[in-house]
C-alpha cells in the first residue's frame, strides 16, 4: 500500500524553501510499496522524485506525482583482501552514511563530509567536494525503471559520471534510484590536492582519515550556510570548464583568476571567485541574493514567499553579467521540477 497526500506544500520539503506545492505526494518507505507505487504514478502525466531536496528548484505548481525517498539500510555485504563492499538504501542520510563509515573502518568518503542530502541523490549528481567525487567509490547503481517497471543495475562504467553529471541527470525520469553499492579500498589513501585542505590544522604529522573529516567538516561550516538556518541549495551554478585558451585571455585581464587543471587542454574556473570579482557576493536581487561568505551559494531571505520567478530573475542578471565581464556562459548546477 502507498499512500498519496493530494496538495502537498513543498516548501519544507526542500532546502532552498521557495513557494510551491505538489498535486499529490507519495513516501516511499520501503520495497514492498514498489508494485502499488507504479500502478499509482500510471494514473499521472508526469512523476518526479524528490530526495534530501537539496539540489532542486520547484515551480510554483508541481504537476504530477512526487515520490519521496525514504527507505533505510546499510549493508557491509562482502569484504575481501582488497575492499570493503557496502550496499546502501537510497533513502539514507549522506551526511550520517559518510558518519558511519569512518566508525566502521570503511575510509575514502571522508572529503565528501556534510554533503546535505541522501545516498540515493549522490549518483544523481556525482557529488564531488575537496578533490573526491562520489563515482570513485561506485560499483554500481540500482535503479527502478519507470519504463519498464524492472529493477536494473547499472554498472559505474554505464552511469557516465562527470563533473557534477551522470545519466540520471541527463535522463531524468527514466530511473528511481533504489540502492548504490560502494567499494572502499582497504588500502586508504589521503586527498589532499585542496589548498583549504592542505593547511588545515586539523592534520597532524599523522594524517588520518578521521582528521580529513573533522578539517572538511568545519572548513564547510566557515564558507557554507547552513540550510535549516538560510535557505539555500549550495552551489548553484557549476564552475564553467573552458579551453587553456579562453583561460589565457581571461587571465589577461584578471591575473589572479582561480583556475584548476580539468582535462587535457582544459581548465576549471572558480566560479565562485569569478562572482566574488563581479561583486555578486552578499548582494540581493529582491528576496533572494548570493551568499556573503561564498558568492557561489545563492540564498532565500524569505523563506516560503521567494519563488522561482525570483530566482530566476537574480539567475539571468547573473548569467548576463558574466557573459559581459569575462564572456563566460554559467550554467545552473540545482535541477528544475
Ligand atoms: N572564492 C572566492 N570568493 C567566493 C567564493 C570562492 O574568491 O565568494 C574562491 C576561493 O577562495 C577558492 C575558489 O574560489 O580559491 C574556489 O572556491 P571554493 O573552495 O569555495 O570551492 P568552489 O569551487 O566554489 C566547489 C564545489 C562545492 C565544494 C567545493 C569544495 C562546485 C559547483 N562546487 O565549490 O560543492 O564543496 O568546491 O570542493 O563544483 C555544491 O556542489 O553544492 C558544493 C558546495
Amino acid at each position: 500500500m502507498i499512500k498519496i497526500t493530494p496538495d502537498v506544500d513543498l516548501q519544507p520539503l526542500h532546502t532552498l524553501g521557495l513557494n510551491a506545492r505538489a498535486q499529490a505526494l507519495a513516501w516511499l518507505d520501503d520495497r514492498t510499496q514498489l508494485p502499488a507505487l507504479l500502478r499509482t504514478a500510471a494514473e499521472y502525466e508526469q512523476v518526479h522524485v524528490l530526495a534530501g531536496g537539496s539540489n532542486i528548484v520547484f515551480h510554483p505548481h508541481v504537476d504530477g506525482l512526487v515520490v519521496a525517498i525514504r527507505t533505510r539500510g546499510i549493508q557491509l555485504v562482502k569484504e575481501d583482501a582488497q575492499a570493503h563492499y557496502v550496499e546502501v538504501e537510497a533513502g539514507e542520510c549522506w551526511h550520517d552514511f559518510v558518519q558511519h563509515c569512518l566508525q566502521q573502518g570503511w575510509y575514502g568518503l571522508e572529503n565528501l563530509a556534510l554533503i546535505p542530502g541522501t545516498v540515493g541523490a549522490a549518483p544523481m549528481q556525482n557529488i564531488g567536494a575537496y578533490g573526491v567525487e562520489v563515482e570513485r567509490f561506485v560499483v554500481w547503481v540500482e535503479t527502478l525503471d519507470w519504463q519498464t517497471g524492472e529493477i536494473v543495475r547499472l554498472p559505474k562504467a554505464k552511469c557516465a559520471f562527470a563533473y557534477r553529471d551522470s545519466i540520471f541527470k541527463q535522463k531524468r525520469g527514466r530511473w528511481l534510484i533504489l540502492k548504490v553499492r560502494f567499494a572502499f579500498p582497504k588500502r586508504w589513501q589521503a586527498v589532499l590536492d585542496y589548498p583549504d585542505l592542505q593547511q588545515a590544522p586539523e592534520l597532524g604529522a599523522e594524517i588520518t582519515p578521521a582528521a580529513i573529516f573533522q578539517a572538511v567538516c568545519r572548513i564547510r561550516q566557515e564558507k557554507l550556510p547552513d540550510p535549516a538556518l538560510l535557505p539555500n541549495a549550495g552551489s548553484f551554478f557549476k564552475n564553467p570548464i573552458v579551453s587553456a585558451q579562453q583561460a589565457a585571455q581571461i587571465r589577461a585581464q584578471w591575473p589572479e583568476l582561480r583556475a584548476f587543471p580539468h582535462g587535457p587542454d582544459t581548465l576549471k574556473l572558480a566560479a565562485g571567485w569569478l562572482l566574488d570579482q563581479a561583486g555578486w557576493k552578499g548582494r540581493c536581487v529582491g528576496p533572494v541574493g548570493m551568499h556573503k561568505n561564498q558568492a557561489l551559494v545563492l540564498v532565500n531571505h524569505q523563506k516560503g514567499q521567494a519563488a522561482k520567478v525570483d530566482v530566476d530573475r537574480l539567475v539571468t542578471q547573473i548569467q548576463t553579467d558574466m557573459q559581459a565581464l569575462f564572456g563566460l556562459q554559467l550554467e545552473q548546477e540545482p535541477v528544475v521540477i
